[in-house]
């Protein structure tokens, strides 16, 4: 039996213009994870590679699935690296806690961790260059054009300064900080939000593409701030890219009505996180009014929280 995870995501910085080349840093959440199985399929009469994946109801043979259902390009890819020609005959099992559709990438987290479970099984593990360009491969089936941010931070699996097309890059953090990860309920698809943003540039470019620069701005700001160890000041470049997410179409009055909810408890900052349209906000805590924040998120119908640490690893 081999076995294999991946974590999720938030993006703290920088969504939707990473699509147009603006950086972006993205940290990943420990707290959640994909996990992936393999065992023999010992039965008589069984062969080829049987996928199960109880959240989506999924329990399928490979070559019964469609060619761009994501688990099938994971798989065929992976064994496309490893030099397989013919599917193994083999159990994949896929399971995950990271909530589907809320920015916290969990289709990335999926691939990678099968990707992982799948090479290390045949006995060719894939380095993580390896990993994360397959994964990218398959989020292009989830929004045809992804900036590769999801696969890099779930695959590398510590924080990282995005440019799309470059390598990514560690950033320095100053001192440690905590967020919380406050889920709406509202699973939204990133297709869908990243679709608009496309059209509101291709009907006004100036107007959205000056959006996309500021944010660019905001996310260095932030880096640097991050580097110095100041989070008040990362706190307010969070609540700018807030205004410029709504700017964008892709914050909601739910997700404001949260963020807004976490500042008045005594965050230092708080944005939505991933596409948008529904899905987390993330907040910014002080160490001086947390359990307020929690509290709040709470009370102001946060259906999941997740506290998690940005710290060097
Ligand atoms: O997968 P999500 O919902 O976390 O969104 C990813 C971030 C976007 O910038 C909206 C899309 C992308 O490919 O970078």
């Amino acid at each position: 039996m081999t076995t294999a995870s991946a974590p999720g995501k938030v993006i703290l910085l920088g969504e939707h213009a990473v699509v147009y080349g603006q950086p972006a840093l993205a940290i990943p959440v420990l707290q959640v994870e994909a996990v992936a199985t393999i065992t023999p399929r010992g039965q008589a009469g069984s062969s080829g590679l049987r996928i199960i994946a109880p959240a989506t109801d999924l329990d399928s043979r490979l070559d019964q699935l469609d060619a761009n259902h994501p688990l099938a390009l994971a798989v065929r890819l992976t064994l496309d690296a490893c030099g397989e020609l013919q599917p193994p005959t083999l159990q994949l099992r896929v399971d995950s806690d990271i909530p589907l559709g809320a920015g916290l990438g969990s289709g990335a987290a999926v691939s990678v961790a099968v990707i992982r479970a799948l090479s290390e099984h045949l006995g060719c593990p894939l380095d993580l260059d390896q990993q994360s360009s397959i994964a990218f491969e398959v989020e292009k089936l989830h929004h045809g054009t992804p900036s590769g941010i999801d696969n890099t931070v779930v695959t590398y699996g510590q924080p990282v300064y995005f440019i799309k097309g470059n390598d990514p890059m560690p950033f320095e953090i100053g001192c440690p900080f905590d967020m919380v990860v406050a889920d709406s309920g509202h699973p939204a698809s990133t297709a869908e939000a990243v679709s608009r943003v496309r059209s509101a540039f291709e009907a006004e470019p100036e107007r959205v593409g000056g959006i996309f620069e500021a944010i660019g701005r905001l996310v260095t700001d932030g880096r640097d701030a991050i580097a110095a160890g100041d989070i008040a000041r990362l706190g307010r470049l969070m609540n700018n890219n807030q205004t410029h997410l709504a700017e964008l179409g892709v914050s909601t009055p739910e997700l404001n009505r949260l963020a807004g909810a976490a500042r008045r408890a005594g965050a230092l900052g708080a944005k939505l996180s991933g596409g948008g349209l529904g899905g987390n906000i993330i907040a910014l805590l002080s160490g001086q009014h947390d359990e307020s924040v929690v509290d709040a998120l709470r009370s102001s119908g946060a259906s999941r929280l997740i506290t998690t640490r940005v710290e060097a690893r």
